[in-house]
């Protein structure tokens, strides 16, 4: 029941549109959560006091897409891509050798070594997805092993079609017998639809089954070239559509017109020097933006949100303030979630000490360690 006050911050991004920024702000946390937002001067009592001396608090970044369960070292095929060799999606197919070969516990180890990467870089929520196992047993145990770390978790079954299995008979799998396994393990269903992985057609079956089953829909949407994705991923009201680094005008239209989050994920581009999706178009539309690192061995190997944001505003046309937006509630919204991503009474208090005056620094000075402090739920993660 201790009631903690956070004083001297110099610049409160709170993530909420009804009263984004704060200067000279305070708040107070109890049993986890922010109870009281405000200016110092009107501070009320509380039994501890941390004065953070005039330096920036935003919410907890919420990194809602990334691939964390996995095994191996894809930097071979990292390498040969900065020497010339296109990106495809065959890839995964390495990753999933190795993630089938490993243990549990070495999954686990991998997995939580990356969350400690991600809270030291002000990461508090973070979805997981499954699709490096593409078995029954591989896929449940991936999912299993992710609930361990967080709430977010994905059935990606459909990630591309294995080895030696035809395309119909997995999406029955996927659709059936490994949905029943994975589903009581998974909030949501993802389908990498995309040349070489699944078509429209696909999709739909695999996430109307997922749907039926319970889970929340997202879809990895417009990768490597435009496809039905994005449109099916609007008209089934899937929380997100990822990557949407190609979109037709109607693709835009409809992501405007929907509560369908686009999420673009530019650690991908990044790694895989291609163009950068084009944000300025979506939100000029009037489209909600996320972005996540889709921290993955293959495409993304980043848990770096501050580097995510950087990128946005370098290679995006996003402002520093569209960026931190996009980090914190646009993430939020992409898991249809309320109580974070945002600084107001009744949020978890997941909260980011920046070691600067603003959270333009994050964009303004890339690559530099800036995030002092980090609380989720209000314990101190870092
Ligand atoms: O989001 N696009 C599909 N899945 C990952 C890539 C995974 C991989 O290459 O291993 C992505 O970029
Ligand atoms: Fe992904």
């Amino acid at each position: 029941m201790t009631a903690t006050v956070f004083e001297g911050i110099g610049l409160l991004y709170t993530g909420d549109p009804l009263r984004e920024e704060i200067r000279d702000a305070a708040l107070v946390v109890q049993d986890g959560k922010v109870i009281w937002v405000g200016h110092t001067a009107q501070a009320p009592e509380a039994d501890e006091r941390i004065d953070v001396g005039g330096r920036c608090m935003i919410p907890g970044f919420v990194d809602s897409h990334s691939h964390l369960i996995f095994a191996g070292d894809r930097s071979a095929e990292f390498d040969a891509r900065m020497a010339g060799r296109p990106y495809t999606a065959g890839g995964i197919r390495t990753t999933v050798a190795a993630t089938r070969a490993a243990s549990d516990a070495e999954l686990a180890v991998n997995a939580g070594g990356l969350i400690a990467e991600m809270h030291a870089q002000g990461t508090t929520t973070v979805e997981i997805k499954s699709g490096y196992g593409l078995s029954v047993e591989s896929e449940r145990r991936s999912l299993e092993i992710a609930t361990a770390l967080t709430d977010e978790t994905t059935y990606l079954g459909a990630h591309v079609v294995p080895e030696g299995v035809s395309t119909d008979d997995y999406v029955h799998l996927v659709t059936g017998e490994m949905l029943r396994e994975c589903a009581p393990f998974a909030k949501w269903v993802d389908v990498f639809c995309e040349r070489g992985a699944f078509d429209g057609d696909q999709t739909k079956e695999i996430l109307t089954a997922g749907i039926k089953a319970g889970l929340g829909a997202r879809v990895h949407a417009g990768q490597l070239g435009t496809g039905p994705g994005v449109q099916i991923a609007c008209e089934l009201d899937a929380a997100s559509a990822d990557h949407c680094t190609y979109l037709t005008d109607a693709d835009v239209a409809a992501l405007a017109g929907s509560q369908t989050v686009a999420t673009l994920l530019p650690g991908a581009e990044f790694s895989t020097r291609s163009p950068y999706p084009d944000a300025r178009r979506l939100i000029d539309a009037g489209a909600t933006v996320a972005i996540a690192t889709d921290c993955n061995p293959g495409s993304s190997f980043t848990s770096s949100m501050p580097f995510c944001v950087a990128l946005a505003v370098r290679e995006m046309r996003m402002t520093p303030l569209e960026a931190i937006r996009a980090a914190t509630y646009g993430g939020a919204r992409a898991l249809r979630r309320d109580d974070i991503g945002v600084i107001r009474p009744g949020a978890q208090a997941d909260l980011v000490l920046l070691d600067a005056p603003s959270y333009v620094h994050l964009a303004y000075r890339p690559g530099v360690p800036l995030v002092k402090a980090v609380w989720s739920d209000g314990i101190p993660v870092f």
